[in-house]
């Protein structure tokens, strides 16, 4: 069955972005940069994608999530068109190549697309959006950035407590400082436990 991937940059203190959505924090610059954008070449907006004369294909991640805010960061219709890509809306709408925007529930969404064939999907964001697909997340791929933010945007919004074990498949760490962790849902645990003991 195809995972759900939250893939993502996150602050020593757990923040995606600052309170106003600033990123300007986080180090665009270090060895982490060429290793990460070859490795996960997909996740790369397709335009700078061509420009830094990456090659994209789908065989890792062939379909985006994105929660409304986070599509509107990019300020284009179609940030990631080599992918299948889904925005999350209640309220609003946009047309672009290999876009839909649905008011659907993420997590019919989800579930939905996991009976499908193909390769991974990859939970862009942000933090309300992770929140309320936490509990269909299979893998995580935490970009660890070497920074506090102080406040910010959580990386899952306001989930409620509710510890759930992962365990740790990979961790890469570059020179920089950012540290690259790929965790993996520990098998076996249901995914509708009850809140209390
Ligand atoms: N560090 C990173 O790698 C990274 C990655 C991604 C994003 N970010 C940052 O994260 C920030 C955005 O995060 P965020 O938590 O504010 O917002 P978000 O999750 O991107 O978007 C929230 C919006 O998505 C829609 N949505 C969320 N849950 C929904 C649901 N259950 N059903 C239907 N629609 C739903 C709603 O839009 P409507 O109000 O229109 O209904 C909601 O207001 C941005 O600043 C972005 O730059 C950082």
């Amino acid at each position: 069955m195809r995972e759900l991937v939250y893939y993502v940059a996150v602050t020593l203190d757990g923040f995606i972005a600052g309170p106003g959505g600033e990123y300007d924090g986080f180090l665009m610059e270090g060895d982490h940069m060429q290793a990460i954008n070859r490795r996960y070449a997909a996740t790369i907006p397709t335009d700078f994608a061509a420009s830094f004369g990456v090659t994209q294909d789908t065989s890792m991640v062939d379909t985006v999530l994105m929660g409304w805010n986070t599509y509107a960061v990019g300020g284009v219709p179609s940030p990631y068109r080599h992918l299948r890509q889904i925005v999350f809306s209640r309220t609003r709408t946009a047309a672009g190549e290999n876009l839909e925007v649905t008011d659907e529930d993420p997590l019919v969404v989800v579930r939905r697309l996991k009976q499908e064939e193909g390769s991974a999907i990859w939970l862009c964001g942000g933090g309300a959006l992770a929140a309320t697909l936490a509990d269909e997340i299979d893998r995580l791929v935490l970009k660890r950035q070497p920074v506090l933010f102080g406040s910010g945007i959580p990386l899952f919004g306001d989930r409620p407590y509710r510890p759930e074990r992962f365990d740790l498949v990979e961790t890469t760490a570059y020179e920089s400082g950012v540290v690259v962790s790929e965790l993996a849902r520990r098998p076996g645990l249901s995914r509708e436990r009850p809140t209390t003991p």
